[in-house]
């Protein structure tokens, strides 16, 4: 029997997180940065079910582009993006539907 958990997610985008590795980080001022935890920051989302969106770093997705990390708004899974290293992490918002809600 599957059991079934209240979550207070309006909306969900993954990241991988192997391409964030291979970057090193790649984003913030530094350029050391995860990608998911700038997302994290920028939406001022926490970790868990009681968030109210889930942005959640996953493994590869089998993609793997070169200086870039692969990001899929759960809204969206037809249309995967591709954010290339040092990205404006404003601009990268912009164009989630999550952000609608904020
Ligand atoms: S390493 Fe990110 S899609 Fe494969």
């Amino acid at each position: 029997m599957i059991r079934v958990l209240a979550s207070r997610w309006q909306g969900s985008v993954l990241v991988c997180g192997k391409c964030s590795k291979k970057l090193d980080g790649g984003f913030g001022e530094k350029g050391r940065t995860p990608l998911v935890k700038l997302l994290r920051q920028a939406l001022g989302v926490k970790k868990g079910r009681k968030a109210d969106r889930g942005v959640v770093e996953v493994k590869c997705l089998g993609v793997c582009p070169k200086n870039a990390v692969v990001m899929v708004d759960g809204a969206r899974p037809d249309r995967w993006m591709l954010v290339p290293a040092g990205a404006d992490v404003a601009e990268v918002v912009a164009n989630l539907t999550v952000y609608a809600a904020t």
